[in-house]
């Protein structure tokens, strides 16, 4: 059962164009596919990720000449950021076109819009030659798919083909940022904090899971619980702790000192934020595998992309008492 996984740009793009739903790499995390401008086959991602309408789906070109096919106004900063960050890992949120449908923006007037840096997905837009909406390609609330296989384990039954583009180099989802009335982060990710500042100057943060509710209206789809494992997973607990039945742990360059635990991943030995951010949800992925009783993760330096793999972190374990 299921659909295949497969190379075959031509057939994923005939499939795209008539409305279906492809896995497609992308140099963050994989996305669910479909035809942006076509709200039927729009409203299949939310079937098929078992998705709420409320959160807005990023829309995906390849290259700025398509801009005027999805937002209305391409301001100054914007095509700065553009010039410095795309393609990659960088989503604005820009005033929509109205071809793009409500559900696409959870009926917002603004469309985050991105383009993604990997040959395979560009390629895959050219020769559908329509904008792309794509979540990322997981069940709502689950660990991202960093590969193909990881596509197909939750949704090869309910979408009509995979694309397989390799593991993702980059790891975790976009930075999203909105630039009127002001700059503001909206999702710590592939670009980090830093970087942006850089170009843009100083931004509001509105991104961060001590403040849900002002979250709730900026950016819809941050909710405090995302990204989850089905086991329990808990961070940085104190040394002493009790954790009794087995459990796994989680850390960034080396173990904790004096625990037992029956299953480790470590994401960079050598301390290197990018190389644990590509590693970070198929390793996640690899302990919520194994039955344990609990999962411990660390947190990561709090700069550059550890910005983005600590929010990950702490709305992955949001859910769990802890
Ligand atoms: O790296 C990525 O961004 C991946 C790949 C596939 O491109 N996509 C991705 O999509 O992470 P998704 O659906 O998992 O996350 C989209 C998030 C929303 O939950 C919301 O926080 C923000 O992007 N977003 C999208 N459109 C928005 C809008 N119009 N206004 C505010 N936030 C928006
Ligand atoms: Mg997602």
């Amino acid at each position: 059962m299921g659909c295949e996984i497969g190379t075959d740009l031509k057939r994923a793009a005939d499939i795209i164009r008539r409305g279906g739903l492809v896995g497609m790499p992308t140099e963050t995390v994989y996305g669910l596919a479909a035809h942006a401008l076509d709200s039927q086959a729009v409203a299949r991602i939310f079937e098929a990720k078992e998705r709420p309408a409320f959160d807005p789906l990023i829309v995906h070109i390849p290259d700025v000449s398509w801009i005027p096919r999805v937002a209305a106004e391409f301001p100054e900063l914007a095509q700065k950021l553009a010039a410095r960050f795309w393609p990659g890992p960088l989503t604005m949120v820009l005033p929509k076109v109205a071809a793009v449908p409500d559900l696409v923006t959870s009926g917002l007037p603004d469309v985050g819009v991105r383009i993604p840096r990997h040959s395979v997905a560009l390629e895959l837009l050219r020769l559908s030659d329509c904008p792309i909406a794509a979540p990322s390609a997981n069940l709502f609330g689950r660990i991202s798919p960093t590969t193909a296989q990881h596509v197909a384990d939750q949704l090869a039954d309910r979408i009509d083909y995979i694309l397989d583009g390799g593991p993702c180099g980059v790891g975790v989802e976009s930075t999203v940022i909105r630039l009127s009335p002001r700059p503001c982060l909206l999702r710590p990710g592939g670009v980090s904090l830093e970087e942006l500042i850089r170009v843009a100057g100083p931004l509001e943060i509105v991104a961060s899971t001590d403040h849900p509710g002002e979250i709730g209206q900026a950016a819809p789809g941050m909710l405090p619980q995302h990204y989850a494992p089905r086991t329990p997973l808990i961070l940085d607990p104190p040394e002493d702790r009790l954790l009794p039945g087995r459990w796994g742990v989680l850390c960034f360059q080396h173990l904790p000192p004096e625990r037992e635990f029956c299953a480790r991943e470590i994401l960079s030995p050598c301390g290197s934020l990018p190389d644990a951010a590509a590693n970070f949800f198929a390793a996640l992925r690899r302990l919520d595998e194994l039955g344990l009783d609990g999962i411990v993760a660390e947190l990561f330096p709090e700069t550059g992309l550890g910005r983005a793999l600590n929010d990950r972190l702490r709305r992955a374990a949001s859910g769990f008492a802890g």
